[in-house]
């Protein structure tokens, strides 16, 4: 078992990680159920494949101390995070009478605790919730840190708050039922804290990165901490992103989006996939600059390639071109005319915003990269 704080002055909450979690919720969130009782449900927001796969379990654990549940089920996927669905969430939660004083709890992935924290950051001016992740990826990085968000026409994640959860209980026993997949795509998310902070959790990651692939509880509950206690200090340091650090979170983010927004955001190349080969490319870009060497760079594409994530642009057989790519970081919120600050390395485990980086030179980069 690992607790984690995150230390934000007067919103200070923690992350706790053990296995079993779920089937002991009421005690491990006490303090969060006050309120709930006879004739007044405890707020679940779920997909229907979290639905399907812990409402039961959490129904007949909450009854069994004799409370309910009260569920707001969404469609999985992107489409629950738009305008129609937040205001039918935020009409439920009315319905219901929270309070500011209540919990809602979010349980499943990066889309639903998006949804449910931005939700809360609104109804009343500011409702408290509970994350319960449910994915590799959201463990590790959306349901910490308090960034929430809807998608509009204009793009994603451009409508939100930040609104820090109360609680975040990980039980990396769900992961049990996450696809192999959707297991790697998180575990991009993994080696980027390695990559971005920590040599000596990188190099764990590659000795033992299979372990954690495997779900081996040892090894899953090391990765999980160690990814989640560098979070916490640099949201607590940077909460809203006004210092460089809280953006060294995006590394491979830039190239990434790119290459989703390339593949329309679908599931030719889920977002974990696409980090993957976003550090990949900041790898080798900052090695093309000097900063790192080429073994370092190939040390990086090595650890993405053996968990089997992407690790060669040409290989996605994308039939654009690097200027192409470079057209879709232009849209960047962060783009400032020709130049884009840009996530990069100065050691493997140490990244910095790099602020003179040129657009057509990475379009010049891509082509290469493209070719193979
Ligand atoms: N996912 C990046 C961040 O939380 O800042």
């Amino acid at each position: 078992m690992a607790v984690i704080p995150v230390a934000l002055a007067g919103r200070a909450y923690e992350v706790v990680i053990a296995e079993g979690l779920f089937s002991r919720l009421v005690d491990a969130a006490a303090p969060f159920l006050r309120g709930y009782g006879p004739g007044r449900g405890v707020p679940f927001v779920a997909d229907t494949n979290t639905h399907r796969l812990f409402a039961g379990g959490i129904d007949a654990h909450l009854a069994a101390h004799g409370l309910a549940a009260e569920w707001f089920v969404v469609e999985p996927g992107e489409d629950a995070k738009t305008w129609g669905v937040l205001e039918k969430l935020c009409d439920w939660l009315l319905a219901l009478g929270v309070t500011r004083k209540d919990h809602v709890f979010a349980i499943g992935g990066g889309v639903v605790g998006d949804l449910v924290g931005f939700a809360c950051s609104v109804v009343k001016r500011g409702v408290c919730f509970v994350q319960l992740p449910t994915t590799l990826l959201a463990q590790v990085d959306s349901s910490v840190g308090g960034k929430t968000a809807i998608n509009t026409r204009a793009g994603k994640n451009l409508i939100g708050a930040f609104h820090q959860p109360a609680l975040v209980l990980i039980d990396p026993l769900v992961l049990a039922s996450l696809p192999d997949r959707e297991m790697r795509a998180g575990y991009a998310e993994v080696l980027k804290y390695g990559l971005l902070g920590d040599a000596a959790f990188f190099a764990w990651l590659e000795a033992n990165g299979h372990k954690v692939l495997a779900r081996e509880p040892a090894a899953l509950e090391h990765a999980i901490a160690t990814s989640i206690a560098m979070k916490a200090r640099i949201v607590a340091a940077d909460e809203r992103e006004t210092e460089d650090l809280r953006a060294l979170l995006n590394l491979g983010h830039t190239f990434g989006h790119a290459l989703e927004a390339e593949t329309g955001f679908s599931d030719r190349l889920l977002h974990g996939e696409a980090v993957a080969l976003g550090m990949v490319l900041a790898a080798k870009y900052s090695a093309r600059r000097g900063e790192i060497s080429r073994e370092d760079a190939a040390r990086a594409e090595a650890a993405i390639a053996a968990a089997g994530l992407p690790a060669r642009t040409a290989d996605l057989g994308l039939g654009c071109d690097g200027a192409a790519l470079a057209r879709h970081m232009r849209h960047d919120k962060k783009a400032e005319g020709t130049t884009l600050p840009f996530l990069l390395l100065c050691a493997l485990g140490e990244a910095y915003v790099a602020r003179d980086v040129e657009l057509a030179d990475i379009a010049a980069f891509l082509d290469g990269e493209l070719a193979g």
